[in-house]
């Protein structure tokens, strides 16, 4: 596939990296260096390149949304018309200092952005996994027990999009239904790098809660 990065920092650096690896093309986008966007494309291998979102966005099967939740209305319109374009985002709806989600209980970032975006067609993805396992999951990708990432959405073809991208990674895909799911995703993630970052047991811990629940 043709995978555009909007929002190329911890999470969009290494899922387009490992979507890279795994074949798929894949175009860098939105960072305020051009060359991190380069450096991304290059260690990413030859299927990766850097771009505009606009570029990102042009001719993408799908594209992958992982900006700070301030920053959605910029890169969205950086990325210019998106008719008809599958959105995974793993972007959460987070305040300015990353303390408390700014839609939950009745909506959630995934139903606000579909609005945002109504002729897109919103995938709610990979939000619930700390970005410091990524690499690891893509290296055991192979084993015989994969862990499980859930996912949300609307329509039955651009979840199939999102599945093949969280399989690739090394995951086993878990449909956990439409995107109003994802007012129970949000903040179950926040739970996720509670124990990731505040907790005693890390990234490693907080992956492991998600593979056994
Ligand atoms: N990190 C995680 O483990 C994790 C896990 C689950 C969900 N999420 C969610 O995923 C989303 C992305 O998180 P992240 O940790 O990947 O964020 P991040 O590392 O801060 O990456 C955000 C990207 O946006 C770019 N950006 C920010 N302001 C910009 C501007 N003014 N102009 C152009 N580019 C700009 C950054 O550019 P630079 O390259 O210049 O910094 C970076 O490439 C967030 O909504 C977060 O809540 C993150």
């Amino acid at each position: 596939m043709r995978v555009g990065i909007l929002g190329s920092g911890l999470m969009g650096g290494k899922l387009g990296t490992i979507f890279a690896r795994a074949g798929h093309d894949v175009v860098f986008s939105y960072s305020r260096s051009k060359e991190k966007l380069n450096r991304l494309a290059r260690e990413a291998g030859k299927t990766a390149r850097a771009g505009t979102p606009a570029e990102a966005a042009q001719d993408a099967d799908a594209l992958l949304l992982a900006v700070h939740w301030s920053r959605v209305d910029d890169v969205l319109k950086q990325a210019g018309n998106l008719s008809g374009k599958v959105i995974v985002s793993c972007t959460l709806p987070m305040n300015a200092d990353d303390t408390a989600l700014v839609v939950a209980h009745t909506s959630s970032g995934a139903e606000k952005l579909a609005k945002k975006v109504p002729k897109a067609r919103v995938v709610s993805a990979f939000g619930t996994v700390p970005s410091e396992v990524l690499f690891g999951v893509f290296a055991a990708r192979r084993k015989a027990r994969k862990p499980s990432l859930v996912y949300c959405g609307d329509e039955s073809k651009s979840k199939k999009i999102a599945a093949e991208l969280i399989h690739d990674v090394g995951f086993d895909p878990v449909d956990a239904g439409p995107l109003r799911i994802a007012r129970y995703t949000e903040p179950f993630t926040l739970l996720i790098a509670q124990l990731a970052y505040e907790g005693d047991g890390g990234p490693e811990l907080a992956y492991r809660f998600e593979r056994f629940a």
